[in-house]
This record gives structure tokens, C-alpha cells and sequence, in this order.
């Protein structure tokens, strides 16, 4: 697989190719294994729907598939989470879905219709796995960068920063240059990036992975709120069951590499979602489920 070439052609390097023509029955059973996200209207099609995602990296001889046919979807203002074992290609379905890669095989839709890559690029505010967070700018600046980057003057991104940089606790260090900014500061300018770009879709890789417990707490505690306020649709990518089970309506497991989609589990009717759920039997209920589908309950007890 290569990053997505600029002129869209993306047939070259690539191996195993798995693909489900459009529209063949295959590419069609193989939906809906994930279950149907609830939308907004009856009919409405999801905002996000990955049929048979097949993807794998090349490297001179050493060939690697890392998803295998990977088929969910995401409905309009629904919360996924995916959590999956590390280098099951988490980090690399985000890319896809972002379209800063090209799949191997098998389709991403948007809003009802497929997306080709270079289409993908701009559609959704993507927070990748490690910031990346300009050293020359300053909190504020780097903050600013997708507001800028779409066309706002720079006062404007800044003023519109500035607004919000008390809500993630940032508000003494608008002058900061990431070197000055502890792991989870950094990781909370690069999400308030991403919130600011304004897109329906927040693709977020792990985005409380670098922060201390009580700061994940408060982090997610903001997110749930944020989304009360602000309608957006979610894929989070999570190697913490708890945090999926709190922040989502819907948790996707994925196999080991090559992974496909291993499990389900719907986490209906625990809105409004506040830290006091988790110790309820219904919570812990949904946190084995999951945990069984990693293979991560076996032979407790022995
Ligand atoms: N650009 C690349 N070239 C070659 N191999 C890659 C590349 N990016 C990722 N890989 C490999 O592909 C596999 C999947 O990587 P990916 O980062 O998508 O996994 P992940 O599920 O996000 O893992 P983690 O939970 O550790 O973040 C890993 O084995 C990784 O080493
Ligand atoms: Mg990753």
C-alpha cells in the first residue's frame, strides 16, 4: 500500500489484492456484519460506511496484510469506538478513512455515496496517533493550523482559539512552543486542531492515549459534553475497553493482523454518560463482553 498518489492512481505496488467488485454479492453479505448504525432519518444512509477494507504495506520483500477485508459503519452523529490488539491497522484504517492512503481493495462510502481517495482528503478532521504539532509555533498558533489551512485569516483562527483554549486547559499557555508543553498538553492542542476544523466527521487515534488518569477522565468528561453541545459524528480509536465502553454507543473489536472485524457490541441507553456508570452491573457487563472478544478473559480464574 502507498500513500494516496496525487493524481488518485493508486493500482501500483499493490499485492493481494482482495477486492469485491462493487455492488457483487460479496461486497454486499459482507456488510452489515457490524450492524446498522442508527441515523437520523429511517432511510438516511450512514455517514461513514467501510465495505471489505483490505489493505497491506510492501516493503522491498517483506510483505505485511494488515486489514483483511474490514466492513462497519458509522451512523450520522453516532460514537464508534475500535479497539483492536496494537498493529492490528487501527492507525492505518484511519489513514484510509482520511484518505491519506489508498486501500488495496473494498471501498469507503461518504453520506451514501463512494468516495474515491484523493475524495476522502478534507471530508472529516482527522487527530493522528502522535501529535504533530509544529516546534516553531507557538499553542495558540498550531491550534489555529486547520482553521488557517481552510481559508481563515489568521487573526480570526486565533481569536476563535483563544475562545476556546480554557475549555481544555490550555488558557496559560497560548504562547507556549510545544518543547515548553507537557505529552498530554501537546495532545490537547492537537484535539482542539481537530474540533476547530469544524467537519462533521472527528476521526481521533487514541487522542487521551499520552495523558495521566485524571486528565483522561476530564478529557473525556469534555468530549461527552462537547458533544451535547456540538452535533458530530465519532470514530475513536481506544486500547482502553473502559474509555470505549463510556464514550460510545456502538464498540467495533477488531481480530490480530490481518484483522477483520471480530466483534460488536452496542452500548444502547447509558446517555447522559457520567462517571458514575462504570461500576454498574451493565457497564462491567459490556467491558467482559469486550474483553472476551479480545481474548482477554481467558483463563482467568485457572
Ligand atoms: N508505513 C508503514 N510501512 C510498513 N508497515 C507499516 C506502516 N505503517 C504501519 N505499518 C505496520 O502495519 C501494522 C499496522 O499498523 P497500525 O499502525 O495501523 O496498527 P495499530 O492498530 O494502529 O497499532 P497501535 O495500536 O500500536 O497504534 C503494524 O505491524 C505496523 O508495524
Ligand atoms: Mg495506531
Amino acid at each position: 500500500m502507498m500513500p494516496a498518489p496525487s493524481d488518485g492512481r493508486s493500482d501500483n505496488h499493490r499485492v493481494g489484492a482482495r477486492q469485491a467488485a462493487p455492488g457483487s454479492n460479496a461486497a454486499a453479505a459482507s456488510r452489515g456484519t457490524a450492524g446498522r448504525a442508527p441515523t437520523t432519518a429511517a432511510n438516511a444512509p450512514p455517514l461513514l460506511d467501510l465495505r471489505q477494507l483490505a489493505a497491506t504495506y510492501v516493503e522491498g520483500d517483506a510483505v505485511l496484510p494488515v486489514l483483511d477485508g474490514v466492513s462497519f459503519a458509522v451512523g450520522e452523529g453516532e460514537f464508534v469506538a475500535l479497539i483492536g490488539p496494537s498493529g492490528s491497522g487501527k492507525s492505518t484504517l484511519l489513514d484510509i478513512v482520511a484518505g491519506l492512503l489508498a486501500p488495496d481493495a473494498g471501498e469507503v462510502w461518504l453520506d451514501g455515496r463512494p468516495v474515491a481517495t484523493p475524495g476522502r482528503l478534507g471530508r472529516s478532521a482527522y487527530m493522528r496517533q502522535r501529535d504533530l504539532l509544529l516546534p516553531w509555533r507557538t499553542a495558540l498558533d498550531n491550534a489555529a493550523l486547520a482553521l488557517e489551512a481552510a481559508g481563515t485569516s489568521r487573526r480570526a483562527a486565533r481569536q476563535a482559539v483563544r475562545a476556546r483554549l480554557p475549555e481544555f486547559g490550555l488558557a496559560e499557555f497560548a504562547d507556549a512552543y510545544p518543547a515548553q508543553l507537557s505529552g498530554g498538553m501537546r495532545q490537547r492542542v492537537a484535539f482542539l486542531r481537530t474540533v476547530l476544523a469544524g467537519r462533521a466527521l472527528l476521526l481521533l487515534d487514541e487522542p487521551f492515549g499520552a495523558l495521566d488518569a485524571l486528565t483522561r477522565a476530564a478529557m473525556q468528561d469534555w468530549l461527552i459534553d462537547l458533544l451535547e453541545r456540538e452535533r458530530r459524528t465519532v470514530l475513536l480509536v481506544t486500547h482502553d475497553v473502559e474509555e470505549a465502553v463510556f464514550l460510545a454507543d456502538r464498540v467495533v473489536v477488531l481480530t490480530p493482523r490481518p484483522s477483520r472485524v471480530a466483534y460488536v457490541e452496542p452500548v444502547p441507553a447509558l446517555r447522559p454518560r457520567r462517571r458514575t456508570i462504570v461500576t454498574t452491573p451493565i457497564f462491567v457487563a459490556h467491558k467482559a463482553a469486550i474483553l472476551g472478544a479480545l481474548g482477554l478473559l481467558n483463563g482467568e480464574g485457572d
